[in-house]
């Protein structure tokens, strides 16, 4: 809530703070803080492989891969895409198995799958030139406003917002804000403010030095720098000693949680893997077979004659668990050698070489465990 009286602005946010922005235009020895942050990214920044061509093709697949993975994971996957799709048109025309091949272990694989059809929509529309407004960019599927924002401010240089988690953290505290970061009130406000003070010619830099901030100073879980951190003389959460109640983070739903039984079907090497329907969770990708419940040792052996594979032997592999955003699942395994495979086939289940499969068949990694198990190198 704004409790500040200050008579030459208005606040017009029930949540947000933004009389707090005044934190962002103090003058510091003659430096605005927004200058003060851009100062502090050129000096500080990691070199980081997307940080040397700010290309927005290359701009928007970084983007695309950090959101919600760490910046080491992503480095490998940055480079294997690049030399696979170095351009909109090869993304454009990918086989999908291939594609997904090269996000696994990404997760949240309707990302790639958004881009492609992106990609394709700039061959259609922009003839493979990626476009260069905000409002074009945005308008491409499977990009919000926090990735228009940054290929438009990185590559572009243009002044809108890049508001990530992380920038909804540096921003509430150093303006005091205890407006709940998960609303989207609160962010589309605080996108608003940050665009009324972005430097009109350091709109990446000033953009890259809030998301820096906020990846290696001004850290979650009461963890923060303070004592690094360029911002620290404006900071209000420092000044009020509220830095570790700030940002408000209200919790979402509860995920569902989701038992499964998990089958490595072996006949001789080969294992048995399907390819899960098309839409839905981990839409597209080959698994190995499994089903809800949890099956004791009985019961796996009956379904798997159910299936057409007969068991000869079958051993319990242990138990796994995956979080997915919103469902966890609760895996228990089998290991079933298998002979007369002649109803498998057309069960769609596919018997492949773990080799094979490590090369050309994507596997989420809510499969970890059993793709380990049954030596799946990834
Ligand atoms: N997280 C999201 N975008 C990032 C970027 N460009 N560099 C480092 N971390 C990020």
């Amino acid at each position: 809530m704004c409790n500040k009286k200050l008579p030459d602005r208005v606040c017009d946010s029930e949540e947000f703070n933004c009389f707090g922005m005044l934190s962002f235009e103090k003058n510091l020895d003659g430096k605005k803080p927004a200058e003060i942050i851009v100062e502090w990214y050129r000096e500080h920044k990691r070199d980081l492989p997307w940080r040397r061509n700010s290309d927005a093709y290359r701009v928007w697949v970084s983007e695309i891969m950090l959101q919600q993975t760490r910046v080491e994971t992503v480095k490998p996957y940055y480079e294997r895409f690049l030399k696979e799709f170095p351009t909109v048109k090869e993304l454009a025309q990918a086989q999908e198995d291939k594609l997904l091949k090269l996000w696994e272990g990404l997760g949240y694989y309707n990302r790639v799958r958004n881009m492609q059809k992106a990609a394709r929509q700039i061959m259609i529309d922009y003839q493979g030139e990626f476009p260069d407004t905000y409002e074009e960019i945005r308008s491409l599927k499977g990009i919000g406003n926090y990735t228009a924002g940054a290929i438009s401010a990185f590559a572009y240089g243009i002044p809108k917002a890049a508001v990530d988690g992380n920038v909804l953290r540096v921003v509430s505290r150093i303006t005091g804000s205890r407006g709940d970061i998960m609303k989207q009130s609160v962010r589309r406000k605080i996108e608003e403010e940050l665009e009324k003070i972005i430097p009109r010619d350091e709109a990446s830099d000033f953009n890259q030095g809030l998301i820096e901030l906020g990846a290696i100073v001004c850290l979650p879980n009461g963890e923060p720098k303070c004592r690094e951190c360029p911002a620290a003389s404006f900071c209000e959460a420092r000044k009020q000693g509220i830095i570790t109640e700030i940002p408000v983070k209200s919790k979402g739903k509860a995920r569902k949680i989701e038992d499964r039984t998990v089958f490595v079907f072996k006949d001789g090497k080969k294992l048995a893997i399907r390819k899960r329907p098309g839409r839905g969770l981990l839409a597209g990708l080959y698994e190995f077979p499994n089903e809800k419940g949890h099956m004791e040792i009985d019961e796996a052996s009956v379904y798997s004659k159910k299936i057409g594979l007969m068991p000869v032997r079958i051993k319990e592999l242990g138990h796994a668990k995956h979080v997915f955003s919103h469902i966890e699942w609760h895996m228990r395994g089998y290991e079933v050698i298998v002979d007369e495979l002649e109803q498998a086939n057309e069960r769609g289940y596919l018997f492949i070489l773990p080799e094979e499969i490590e090369q050309e068949y994507p596997i989420p990694s809510a499969f970890e465990y059993f793709t380990r198990y049954a030596g799946i190198v990834k």
